[in-house]
């Protein structure tokens, strides 16, 4: 009861005299995130009819919660403004794209920011550098036109991809950390973790050789795109 209280609080605090503002933002991020689901679908559509497979297992997509960006803006003592909201928080528009193998995961990457209207605005590895409990992913901060009534507007999308595995580990774990504080997490549950993440990731590499014997053939290798500022 308390926490929903504070919850309405929080919620009624949120960009006081900007509720407008805030409605329209979200309207744009939600479109940005139509356009890149989009764009995504095609690319996958293409990749299936060249190649005779697809790189995309599944897609999922979420507009981040306004009590989620409150709290964020909290955590991170930013005031409550539209502003600070678009400049501070990056992942209001979430697009996560599970691929089958892991060299997939390059391919979407590639095509996607060939798309010259997709801009690279920041790229976290973690599948080359795993975190230190396991989780691997690789994050795309990308940057997006979205055209609306009074004009055009270049939208923050944070596009998460993984394999099936990396998706188990990610949201398994994910679920834990709800029913564990992270104090609680003992030092054998968090190298376990850790195990069941290194393990995954020899059968992603396995699993991804028996498709290259299966194929013997290759895809032209991947190039990659410098970040833009
Ligand atoms: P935050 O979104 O505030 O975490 O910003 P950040 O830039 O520090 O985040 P990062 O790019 O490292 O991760 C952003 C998102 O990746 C999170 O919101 C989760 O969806 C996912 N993620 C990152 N680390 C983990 C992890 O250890 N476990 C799980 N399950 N997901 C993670
Ligand atoms: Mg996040």
């Amino acid at each position: 009861m308390k926490e929903a209280i504070a919850r309405i609080k929080k919620e009624s605090e949120l960009f006081q005299g900007e509720i407008q503002d805030f409605t329209t933002l979200m309207q744009i991020y939600r479109s940005a995130i139509k356009e890149v689901q989009t764009k995504l679908e095609i690319l996958d559509d293409t990749f299936k009819t060249r190649y005779s497979h697809n790189p995309i297992h599944h897609i999922e997509s979420r507009l981040k919660a306004p009590t989620s960006i409150a709290l964020k803006l909290e955590r991170r003592d930013l005031p409550m403004t539209i502003k600070s909201m678009e400049e501070g928080i990056d992942d209001i528009a979430g697009i996560r794209v599970i691929c089958n193998y892991v060299e997939d995961i390059a391919t979407v990457e590639e095509l996607l920011l060939s798309q010259d209207d997709v801009t690279l605005l920041k790229r976290k590895d973690y599948i080359t550098e795993p975190k230190e409990n396991g989780y691997r992913s690789l994050h795309l901060i990308v940057g997006i036109p979205v055209y609306f009534a009074e004009g055009k507007r270049l939208t923050k999308v944070e596009v998460q991809l993984r394999t099936i595995a990396m998706d188990m580990w990610a949201s398994l774990e994910h679920k834990l950390r709800y029913k564990l504080k992270v104090g609680e997490i003992s030092e054998e549950t968090r190298l376990s973790l850790r195990a069941c993440s290194d393990e995954l990731s020899r059968i992603d590499e396995e699993m991804q050789n028996i498709y290259r014997e299966v194929v013997k053939e290759r895809p032209a290798p991947v190039r990659r795109h410098p970040v833009r500022e």
